[in-house]
């Protein structure tokens, strides 16, 4: 692995978390593959040797508890699954080099290895440890079989994970007051021997490794916290039929050895990442134009791993550790994205307020629309709110007004007028613009940073359509459109390069258009400046607008199916206060506080000037308000909450006459209110002024 600048002379490989072989696949699940093949294209275009890999998680509890619910085994149901995830991806153009599962060969013998590396470097032990275990049921309760409170937040949790609560990875004996998920009876607890990875030796190492990560800046700084205090031991089996097998040793185990635990398996995130690995070396044994190992083991490529921020620890901590332990090098960036929200309020499978990936493709739009939205709505890392208001208004006003006009109109003059592109050279001002543009795509990506790289490529086009429109060629005589078209074509070209790894079938249409040879998939950013076709034809529209009745019909269709699966009240206790309705109201307060008291508070209508988040905070955005006084800067625990984008222009109510504050190093002159755990923000419905008193 290098700190070089990308293109660099090893091959990346490109992984994104692997999914859960559970469930159909939603647009929050479509945000980190989406992300992650626009970065792999992204990189390509660089010149970069680029390969993107993953693979279906088949193993672990949630899948076991689903597969009892359903009859089938584990394997059945997680097969499934996999074979429809293979099926769906590629309709979103999410074009994965290698797709493999945990389940499969490759990966089953990997996963053995390394633990066996493990136990002969010694950093595996034996320990006894409390398991819950279901007395009724006569079974043991690993992860998710058993609930209870999370013993540092006090927050209702599951036994691996605290999902409601610090989001804390628990383990097996951590949870208090234990009931098991299979009969609701209060679990038991028992003692068992299990193994353990001596995660606590590699503290040292992985304060090292933090320093030297890439990537972004929740996946670069959330892990500070656990790896500066006492890391824990990770516990590496599990009570369970359903998984890989504890590897016997190699000479054939008879099961007296002392590695040998033959009834148990591997926790499942043993063998969920070790799966980037094996994926990647069915990669190179198919296609040979990578060395696996010389990536992995020797350093010699650039691995980047594109995740959802809820598993940054096991990325940024256990995987690091793990890939230590067997002699295996580190990644060099981890890139964790933001969650999907839908019209502001957070996904839930349960309750149906998800849009489906077969769903979407079936209102008949096209996949780029949605992976452009994904990718370039907030990049990486910020919660990105979908609505279809806003795709709409997207689609509309980049992709069609912006994009798809300057294509059209740029090619319809220059087929009818010239055939093609016009016999004159580029002129200085565009070839600069074009280079301007080129340079600061490639610093973006270089920053992890797709969205700027999105915005640049619009940039490029707006500029395209205003400068057509400054020049009027239809105003000029043959001789004096030529150079216009001709810085026109050019820009085209360009366009259609840098939004490739967004719109990978839009791109190449164009390419089409442009009479290009092949894909624009095999052009990179320096083709940008290659002279275009001499000869193409009249070019058909691009995109087609989002009229404002399908607005209206959609968002109907999406609360109505809403509406009706909240009221099969089928919630899972998932994300049951999606909608607030499940959510446990805090007491009224019993103090009763005078009218004047009341007054002392100075509450304010603001108006949001701008948004952005506080860098290094995981949370925190820095506004700035304008109070019709002044215009105050804020800070606000929403960063992920909101879409940032979204809030200019948005009306707040402001507590102006708080003490100030410094959050994080930004002064805080003032607070924003917002209400419950989603800081669903407070607003006006008439149109007072920014600076207005509230009373
Ligand atoms: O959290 C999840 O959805 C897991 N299936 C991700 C696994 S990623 C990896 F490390 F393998
Ligand atoms: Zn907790």
């Amino acid at each position: 692995m290098s700190h070089d600048d990308f293109p660099t002379d090893d091959p990346a490989v490109i992984t994104a978390g692997l999914p859960y072989a559970n469930g159909d696949l939603h647009i929050g699940h479509l945000r980190s593959y989406v992300n992650a093949d626009a970065f792999t294209r992204g990189l390509r275009k660089l010149g970069q040797q680029a390969v993107y890999v993953c693979g279906s998680d088949m193993h672990g509890t949630p899948i076991a508890v689903n597969a009892a619910e359903e009859g089938v085994s584990p394997e059945e149901l997680a097969l499934r699954h996999h074979e429809q995830y293979e099926e769906t991806f590629p309709k979103f153009n999410v074009d994965f080099d290698n797709y493999g599962h945990t389940h499969d060969e490759t990966n089953v013998a990997l996963t053995k290895e390394f633990v066996r590396t493990w136990e002969e470097n010694d950093h595996v032990y034996e320990k006894e440890i409390d398991v819950g275990y279901d007395p009724e049921a006569d079974q043991w309760l690993p992860d998710r079989y058993v609930e209870g409170t999370c013993p540092y937040c006090g927050e209702h949790a599951r036994g691996d994970e605290c999902d409601e609560g610090c989001q804390r990875h628990l383990e097996p004996g951590e949870i208090e007051d234990p009931v098991s998920a299979l009969t609701g009876n209060p679990a038991e607890y028992r003692k068992r021997e299990h193994k353990f990875l001596r995660l606590s030796e590699f503290q040292e190492y992985l304060q090292g490794f933090i320093n030297r990560l890439e990537g972004t800046n929740n996946a670069k700084n959330q892990p500070r916290e656990w790896i500066e205090g006492e890391l824990q031991d990770l516990c590496i089996t599990r009570d369970m039929d359903w998984g890989i097998d504890y590897p016997d040793d190699e000479s054939g185990g008879d099961g007296d050895d002392a590695g040998e635990r033959e009834d148990l398996v591997l926790y499942v995130w043993v063998d969920a990442p070790v799966e980037y690995v094996s994926s990647t070396k069915q990669y190179s044994e198919r296609e040979g134009d990578l060395d696996w190992e010389s990536v992995w083991k020797d350093g010699d490529g650039e691995i980047v791993h594109v995740i959802g921020r809820d598993i940054i620890q096991h990325h940024t901590v256990y995987w690091p550790a793990m890939l230590r332990a067997a002699e295996y090098t580190e990644p060099r960036a981890v890139c964790a994205t933001g969650f999907v929200n839908l019209n502001g309020k957070g996904l839930s499978t349960s309750r149906n307020r998800a849009i489906w990936a077969e769903e979407y493709l079936d209102e008949g739009f096209h996949p780029d629309l949605l992976r452009y939205y994904l990718a370039t709505a907030s990049g990486f890392e910020r919660d990105v709110n979908f609505s279809w208001d806003r795709f709409a208004e997207r689609v509309n006003s980049e992709l069609a007004d912006v994009v798809g006009n300057f294509v059209y109109r740029a090619l319809l003059f220059a087929a009818r007028n010239f055939d093609g592109t016009p016999d004159v050279g580029l002129t200085d001002d565009v070839e600069t613009e074009i280079a301007q543009a080129m340079d600061d795509y490639e610093d973006a990506l270089n920053d992890y940073d797709l969205r700027t790289a999105g915005e640049r490529t619009v940039a490029l086009a707006r500029f395209g359509n205003e400068y057509i429109q400054r020049n009027e060629p239809w105003k000029l005589d043959d001789d004096e459109a030529a150079p216009v078209i001709r810085d026109c074509v050019q820009l085209v070209k360009a366009v259609a390069v840098l939004l490739q790894p967004f719109t990978p079938e839009k791109a190449d249409e164009v390419w089409a258009q442009l009479g290009e040879s092949g894909s624009a998939a095999d052009a990179t950013v320096g083709d940008c400046l290659q002279e275009p076709p001499a000869e193409f034809g009249e070019p058909e529209e691009l995109f087609t607008k989002v009229e404002e009745e399908r607005v209206e019909e959609l968002n109907e269709a999406l609360e109505a199916k809403i509406e009706s699966s909240s009221s099969d009240g089928d919630a899972d206790g998932d994300d049951a206060d999606a909608d607030g309705s499940a959510i446990e109201l805090e007491p009224l307060v019993e103090d009763r506080i005078g009218f004047e008291e009341f007054q002392a508070l100075d509450l304010r209508v603001g108006r949001v000037e701008s948004a952005e988040g506080i860098e290094g905070a995981d949370d925190l955005a820095r506004l700035e308000v304008d109070i019709g006084h002044e215009v105050r800067q804020i800070v606000a625990g929403i960063k992920q909450l909101h879409d940032l984008d979204d809030l200019p222009g948005t009306k707040v109510v402001v507590v102006a006459n708080l003490e100030k504050a410094e959050l994080f190093g930004v002064e805080s002159n003032g607070m924003v209110l917002a209400a419950g755990e989603d800081a669903d923000l407070l607003t006006t419905h008439g149109d007072s002024v920014p600076g207005t008193r509230v009373k």
